[in-house]
């Protein structure tokens, strides 16, 4: 039974996206098509590498994989000046700059990267944590506590894409147990994570055995590069871009140059929730002056900012967000400043009219998470004792 309703619900998300690609407009005249060829240095056709372009001047980035044949394909794509660039780990990232005006194809030859640390530094968090020993049980206890305590404020690869002696990580770690998840330090009578200030002599000879200046003790077996049905989606990846007019020096697009630092207003952009036009609605976790929630156009990447005033002319900041039945965006507002006692923000994508419910201040306020029920209701939580949630 469980199965059953566990496939019926994959293939309503199926559908659903099956209607939102038959919602975008056909390829105009002016749209071109561009594929290729991804070959190792050794020869071989490269089955699973991702390719991106990204056309000059624009927020867009579109992905395709290649299939077993090491073909790639973009859907129609608007002329213009583009970079591509192909990526699988382990190997060197491919550039390439192509100028789309004719159906063009583009080649891409990958060299295999030779250095073990060059490549460590392209892995997901994911690849990290299943590579960390855990055969003892003793070495299995501190695997699952690096999982527990390290991922909720950074993916795994952030920090394990460094090397650091026993005293070195014992010395992070000093810094780790009293951070917020902003990175931001307590007041002085704030408590240490416990069990991080617990393990923690333990956790950092352990972590110097995994990444430390001697013998590694990881155990690299990279998954599969994605094959098949998996191959065949088309990623969109909208910049949000960054206040000021900053500009970042590592996006986290060319993989080689490891996981980037989130800080600096490099990464606000929380949840993000799609309308039925196909915009992209987005809350922003990080303090700002100019974004309490944010509209990106899904056709132009064009970005539009809403902004409720906190204090100090600081924005109200944003958490979770959902969409009813009727298309209109929810999402829960808290104050940078202060912090505590959130509402409850209205936006109907027709008007983008924002209203926002405030509860009762003999109630805690609305914080995290948010979502709609099949009648009509919304469902947020509120706010309990956690210092320096997400
Ligand atoms: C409560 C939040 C939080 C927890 C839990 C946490 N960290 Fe961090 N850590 C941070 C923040 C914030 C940063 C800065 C992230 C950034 O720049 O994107 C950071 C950065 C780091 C860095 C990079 C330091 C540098 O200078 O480059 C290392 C290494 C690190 N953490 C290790 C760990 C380890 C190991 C654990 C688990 C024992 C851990 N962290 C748990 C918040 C946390």
């Amino acid at each position: 039974m469980t199965t059953t309703r566990h496939f019926a619900g994959a293939s309503a998300i199926a559908l659903a996206a099956a209607l939102g690609a038959a919602m975008v407009p056909t390829a105009a005249a002016a749209d071109v098509l561009l594929a290729g060829t991804i070959t190792s240095a050794a020869g071989e056709k490269m089955g699973g590498v991702t390719v991106s372009a990204k056309a000059a001047g624009s927020t867009i980035t579109t992905s395709v994989y290649t299939d077993e044949a090491g073909g790639y394909y973009f859907p129609p794509l608007p002329e213009g000046k583009y970079q591509v660039w192909a990526q699988a780990l382990t190997y060197e990232t491919a550039k390439g700059d192509v100028e789309l005006n004719k159906p063009t194809q583009r080649n891409f030859t990958l060299g295999a990267m030779t250095n073990q640390e060059d490549w460590i530094r392209q892995l997901p968090g994911d690849e990290f944590l299943a590579a960390l020993p855990g055969d003892t049980p003793d070495d299995y206890r501190m695997k699952t506590q690096v999982r527990k305590n390290c991922t909720g404020c950074h993916s795994a690869s952030y920090p394990l894409q460094h090397r650091f002696d026993e005293q070195g990580w014992s010395k992070v770690l000093d810094l780790m147990k009293w951070v917020n998840v902003s990175g931001i330090y307590p007041r002085p009578d704030g408590k240490p994570t416990g069990n991080i200030d617990f393990h923690q002599k333990e956790l950092a000879a352990y972590l110097a055995r995994a990444r430390g200046p001697g013998e590694s003790s990881m155990k690299f077996k990279l998954r599969p590069r994605p094959s098949g049905e998996a191959a065949r989606v088309v990623v969109h990846e909208y910049d949000f871009p960054m206040e000021g007019g900053h500009a970042r020096a590592n996006d986290g697009s060319d993989w080689s140059l490891g996981t980037p630092s989130q800080m600096h207003h490099i990464a606000g952009v929380h949840d993000a929730q799609m309308d039925f036009q196909g915009n992209i609605w987005i809350t922003y976790g990080h303090p700002s002056l100019e974004t309490t929630i944010a509209k990106i156009d899904g056709k132009t990447g064009a970005v539009k900012n809403f902004k409720l005033e906190d204090q100090r002319t600081v924005a109200t900041g944003t958490h979770g967000i959902t969409r009813d039945e009727n298309g209109v965006i929810w999402f829960n507002t808290r104050s940078n400043v202060a912090r505590g006692h959130g509402g409850l923000g209205r936006l109907d994508p027709k008007d983008e009219k924002v209203s926002v419910y405030l509860p009762p201040r003999s109630t805690t306020g609305t914080a995290g998470t948010i979502d709609a029920d099949m009648n009509g209701n919304i469902w947020v939580t509120t706010a309990s004792a956690m210092a320096g949630g997400s």
